[in-house]
């Protein structure tokens, strides 16, 4: 979203404390998955890509689930190639899935995943850094 038309249409499906974060921003993307993705694998991928879209169209749940990751990360490259060139990213989970997936998606299979803000922030409003668990709390050798 970069028109205030659209900024305004998005912060309507968010939760009522992320409506100034769209709205102010210069920019808010949403980060969605596209469950046809498989019928784009012949060109994405020429090797293999004919075998691939038949495995994914045959089992819905392996392509829901396969889209879902690979969104989310192409959502997180997204936000260290913002963070790369100097700009600031506020990703945001609080707003209306399914209605933002009408208002924006109708007529495809994409559904979106979550929302991210685009710009440059300040320290106005921000929460302090929140802590992180330590790799003994998060993580193990095995
Ligand atoms: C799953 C998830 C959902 C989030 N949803 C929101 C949200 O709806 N609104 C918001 O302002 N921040 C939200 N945040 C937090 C911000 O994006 C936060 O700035 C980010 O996690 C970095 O803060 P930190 O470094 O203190 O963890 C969310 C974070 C996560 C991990």
């Amino acid at each position: 979203m970069r028109s205030t038309e659209g900024k305004r249409r998005l912060a309507a499906l968010a939760s009522e404390s992320n409506q100034a974060k769209i709205l102010e921003a210069p920019l808010t993307v949403i980060i969605g998955y596209d469950l046809a993705f498989a019928a784009r694998l012949p060109q994405l991928f020429p090797a293999r890509g004919e075998a691939m879209q038949r495995q994914f169209e045959a089992d819905t749940a392996l392509s829901a689930s396969t889209a879902f990751r690979n969104g989310s990360l192409q959502g997180a490259y997204l936000i260290l190639a913002a963070r790369a060139l100097g700009l600031d990213t506020g990703p945001m989970s609080g707003f209306d899935n399914a209605g933002v997936d009408a208002a924006f998606f109708t007529g495809t299979e994409v559904k979106s995943n979550f929302i991210c803000s685009i710009g440059y922030g300040s320290d106005k409003n921000l929460f302090p850094r929140n802590p992180r668990l330590s790799f003994e709390e998060a993580g193990r050798f095995a």
